[in-house]
């Protein structure tokens, strides 16, 4: 994981997804709006990044975050997913690698959902990967 510099210098995390190429994101920034305002990439926010759908799941190629919210931890364990995490509980805070695998592309959903909140929702609370 390439973590941002020293203090007093500027962070622009960098975002690659798998087959559509790598932005600059702005440090900070949830993962899931990076995926689809940066990287222009259609990925699912059904629930408005609040950890209950897990339409907003990516696979980590490289730099998956060693926390994780509660809230992320419980969703992912109360619908069973496992090799995944949930874009919206995440933020840009390092170089990420990921792999879209929740598009609206071929879903035939209408919309990806309600934007979500600039700041991750439900307030985080946070705890290591298990
Ligand atoms: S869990 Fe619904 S958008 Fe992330």
């Amino acid at each position: 994981m390439i973590a941002c510099p020293t203090e007093g210098e500027s962070c622009v995390p960098k975002l690659t997804v798998e087959g559509f190429g790598t932005v600059d994101v702005p440090e900070g920034k949830r993962l899931v709006l990076a995926i689809e305002q940066d990287a222009r990439v259609d990925v699912l926010h059904a629930c408005g990044g609040n950890a209950r759908c897990t339409t907003c799941r990516v696979e980590f190629i490289a730099g998956e975050p060693p926390r994780m919210t509660e809230a992320e931890r419980q969703v992912l364990a109360a619908k069973n997913v496992a090799g995944a995490r949930l874009s919206c509980q995440i933020v840009c805070d390092h170089d990420m690698t990921v792999r879209a695998i929740s598009r609206l592309e071929g879903s035939g959903r209408p919309d990806p959902g309600p934007t979500p909140a600039p700041e991750i929702t439900p307030s985080p609370v946070w705890s290591t990967v298990p």
